[in-house]
């Protein structure tokens, strides 16, 4: 065929983990970093053993309220007036004697659910598409292990879990068999005080399961499978690994005006995607605010398809408030445990999948995703404005950037049309604040344009366009900011009249070009 499907340079010039990686420090617990597991056992082909042995409940402003909790009390009308019971013992005694319950059982968990009053068997709707002999399997094997592993919450997460909470820099380590046991819990809905948006935990992400059963749609029941796939390989083999959640502030931005970085290497492609292709590189997660977006609701796109196959990521939703303008989450260690085919509504789940993925010294699979949120544009021109493309900048340098990293052990940044799906945003704008982030942070960039060919040669050619001219970030940026000055502030269409790779191929070429450059800062 004529047509290249990659440009740039190839792929494998660029840095991947394990290999670029310096070697780690020994894993242990600090005031910044969480681990619940006895770091002193962790043995390569071992279950990592929980830490502390015995369940120390914690129901606090800093800490996950669990279901298994003492503090977690049901209302209840006795005799003699009103009294309390234990949730936990409602959760253990229903979900023991079957799932004719499940619907009651969720209704007693939280009044507040905002069910629908028709759909009286709820948990059953999504699986009407499932063959009856899946139905079988499911009722009478993957359902009672995977309630068997629920109920091990008391001894399996005997350390309180840390809320990430806003502008805080933590990060926590749990075990593959420790979020195996939260999710669980979340499919059944158990975590008290997570069904109403107006509690405490309204700016956290939804983390139950429910509206997962709503509703009998396509979308819901291929989610379903890719989540049960999960449920019955980590129920019928316990995964020995653990997984790192990090929240990331940025702090101290980097002044883009007056930065003399030159651009980093690019591998362009519009074949392959980010998790299929970027492995061992830094794998953007397009994300929502609240990280995992509309995983357990109806969202099916890039961000909730990463969640589905790598379903230990959403667990993230249970501790990480959402995510300010300036942070991100780092989820190192996720195991990817299905393939899928197609996207939003013509996603389906393919078949469970076996994640080779090399571990390291802490046992984690070598997978670093990052999610970052972009900002949601409605109309084309407000993307342009500079405190806007400045927010992006800093977003996607905040997910990209490594306190204390020698460049040379960084991995690349896999990624794509970032913001420029559900969000909105522009293509070409977008590929070039990210490749301005990454040379900032000392990274190279594989970028997957999902099948556009052109997008995939505009950027190219630009980018070898600003490398030959050694054009800065710094001079880069104050481009940008010239363009919304005198293409976008005054306009009066929907869209400038130049667009924005014309009007820096023209600045930077005209003969005033050097003057054009220098100046710009002054005048930005
Ligand atoms: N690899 C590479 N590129 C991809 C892939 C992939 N696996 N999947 C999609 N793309 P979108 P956003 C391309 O809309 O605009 C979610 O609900 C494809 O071109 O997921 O940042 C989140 O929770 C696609 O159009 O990201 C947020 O709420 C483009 O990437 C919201 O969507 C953008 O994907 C974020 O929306």
């Amino acid at each position: 065929k004529s047509q290249p499907d990659w440009l740039g340079t190839p792929i494998d010039e660029l840095n991947r983990l394990p290999q670029c990686a310096p070697p780690l420090s020994r894993l242990q617990p600090a005031p910044h970093h969480t681990v619940t597991v006895r770091t002193d056992l962790l043995r390569e082909g071992e279950v990592p053993v929980p830490y502390p042995s015995k369940f120390k409940d914690a129901w606090d402003e800093l800490s996950v309220k669990m279901p298994c909790s003492e503090r977690n009390l049901f209302p209840m009308e006795t005799e003699d007036g009103n009294g309390v019971q234990s949730r936990w013992d409602l959760i253990r005694t229903a979900l023991q004697t079957g799932f004719k319950t499940f619907e009651t059982l969720i209704r007693q968990l939280d009044t507040d659910i905002p069910f629908n009053n028709t759909s009286t068997c709820m948990f059953f709707f999504p699986l009407q598409g499932l063959a009856h002999s899946k139905v079988q399997q499911l009722f009478d094997v993957i359902l009672p292990s995977m309630v068997e592993l629920a109920l091990k919450a008391p001894k399996l997460c005997t350390m309180p879990i840390p809320l990430l909470k806003s502008r805080m820099n933590h990060s926590l380590t749990l075990s593959q068999e420790q979020i195996a046991c939260l999710l669980a819990n979340a499919f059944f809905c158990t975590f008290p005080r997570r069904n109403s948006r107006k509690s405490e935990y309204g700016n956290y992400p939804e983390i139950n399961f429910y509206r997962l059963f709503e509703g009998s749609s396509q979308r819901k029941l291929e989610k379903l499978k890719t989540l049960l796939c999960y449920f019955k390989r980590v129920t019928k083999t316990t995964p020995e690994g653990l997984v790192t959640f990090t929240r990331q502030a940025l702090n101290n931005p980097p002044d883009w005006e007056r930065s003399q970085t030159q651009l980093t290497h690019l591998h362009i492609t519009c074949e392959g995607t980010i998790e299929g292709n970027g492995y061992g590189m830094l794998q953007v997660d397009f994300a929502n605010r609240f990280v995992g977006g509309g995983v357990t609701g109806h969202g099916l796109v890039q961000e909730e398809i990463r969640f589905l196959i790598n379903p230990e990521l959403i667990i993230s939703r249970l501790f990480t408030e959402a995510l300010e303008y300036n942070e991100c989450l780092i989820i190192t260690g996720a195991e990817q445990y299905s393939r899928y085919s197609g996207y939003a509504e013509s996603y389906k789940w393919e078949e469970s999948y076996k994640d080779e993925t090399p571990r390291d010294d802490w046992q984690r699979r070598c997978t670093e995703i990052v999610a970052i949120d972009a900002l949601k544009y409605r109309h084309f021109l407000e993307q342009f404005l500079p405190e806007k493309m400045t927010r992006e900048l800093n977003k996607a340098y905040c997910g990209f950037h490594r306190n204390n990293a020698n460049r040379k052990h960084l991995s690349a940044v896999a990624t794509g049309n970032w913001g420029c799906g559900a969000f909105g945003g522009d293509t070409r704008l977008k590929a070039l604040i990210q490749l301005m982030a990454a040379a900032q942070a000392g990274r190279d960039v594989a970028y997957f344009t999902f099948g556009d060919a052109l997008l995939m040669k505009d950027v190219h050619d630009m980018h070898s366009f600003l490398t030959e001219r050694q054009v800065t970030v710094g001079q880069l940026y104050s481009l940008l900011n010239q363009y919304f000055n005198e293409e976008c502030k005054n306009c009066r269409t929907t869209r400038p009249d130049i667009n924005l790779y014309n009007f820096i191929y023209k600045k930077v070429s005209s003969p005033a070009a050097s003057d054009t450059l220098n100046s710009a800062k002054d005048c930005g």
